[in-house]
């Protein structure tokens, strides 16, 4: 049985491979993508989602943008890490297709249609939005598996916040606050795990096809800022762990606890776990804090090449990826 998802994003070079790795699911059926301002404005972000469904031949599916502003803060965008364009600078054609707007809209008709489930890749406005329009048809939706937050990893835009939860804390706190619906945390605890290294890189080269050459080209850049950064080879992929999660429970573990973030001063954007439960209050998530990353990487690479078999058994140091 296929699970109906949207797909919450803001495309972004990560969140490019965790929609090509969603559309070539066959346990998902995606039924819309929304965009939201994050690491580019979200016009800029809908432009690269229908690049990636033009790319995949899934111009079906529809792209609504949704909240082009964080609920309080000012937008501040990832253009360092993603370039001007969101992928890379690699300045894609543009597909020629309409861009729709109402992404809340469009998550709160299929709340109350019902049997729907929301995998989130960028800040958590367009959630926080929903919430605060129809509450009760907000509550409808099954689950949110979101990529964000941190629990005892560092943070990538401070010393102790996440990105997408930086962006918008306000909006992050609402979800908490507000949401029924249960929620998974896949943070910097488990996403720093993934990496696509340059072995990796080479490899998905190697065995070619157009989403590869796409897949090489936009992580270009990404591997240039992790080098310029971190001073470490390869690039982190954050959000396709999420849309793994989403499919297999068994990649990821955790525990749940009430959640709370922190929305202004030198912590802002910090995600409380309160693991000790000293506020005493209901679990409002489940964070996750254990990864297989090698389960992960062998799911992301056969779908990848899902319509691209070559049958190449993978092994990479000593360890075998199995059939590609
Ligand atoms: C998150 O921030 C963005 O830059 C990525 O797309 C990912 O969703 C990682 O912190
Ligand atoms: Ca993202």
């Amino acid at each position: 049985m296929k699970r109906k998802v949207i797909i919450d994003c803001d495309p972004g070079i990560d969140d490019s491979l965790a929609l090509i790795l969603a559309l070539n699911s066959p346990e998902l059926d995606v039924v819309g993508i929304t965009i939201v301002s994050g690491n580019v404005k979200a016009e800029q972000g809908a432009k690269n989602a229908l690049k990636v469904l033009k790319l995949m031949k899934r111009e079906d599916i529809k792209v609504y943008i949704g909240e082009e502003v964080p609920l309080v803060r000012e937008l501040i965008t990832a253009q360092d890490t993603h370039g001007e364009d969101g992928l890379g600078e690699t300045n894609y054609k543009e597909a020629d297709v309409e861009i729709n707007y109402g992404g809340v809209d469009f998550i709160l008709e299929n709340a109350r249609r019902g049997d729907i489930s929301v995998i989130a890749l960028g800040p958590l406005t367009n959630l926080a939005k929903a919430i605060g329009r129809d509450e009760e048809a907000f509550n409808m939706i099954n689950e949110i598996v979101s990529m964000g937050g941190a629990f005892k990893s560092h943070g990538n835009c401070s010393q102790v916040a996440e990105f997408n939860y930086w962006v918008d804390p306000h909006g992050v706190k609402e979800v908490f606050e507000k949401s029924k619906v249960p929620f998974s945390m896949v943070g910097l605890d488990v996403t720093r795990e993934i990496i696509l290294t340059p072995n990796l890189i080479e490899l998905i080269k190697q065995i070619g096809g157009e989403v590869a050459e796409f897949i090489v080209n936009i992580t270009r850049f990404y591997v240039d800022f992790h080098w310029e950064q971190e001073r470490t080879l390869g690039c982190v992929i954050n959000d396709p762990l999420a849309v793994a999660y989403f499919i297999d429970r068994s990649i990821c573990e955790g525990f749940t606890s009430y959640l709370d973030i922190v929305t202004e001063g030198i912590a802002i954007g910090q995600t409380l776990v309160d693991v000790g439960e000293f506020y005493r209050k209901e679990h409002n998530g489940l964070v996750l804090t254990k990864v297989d990353s090698k389960k992960f990487m062998k799911i992301f690479l056969e779908r990848i090449f899902k319509d691209n078999k070559k049958d190449i058994e993978i092994v990479i140091n000593n360890e075998k990826y199995g059939l590609i």
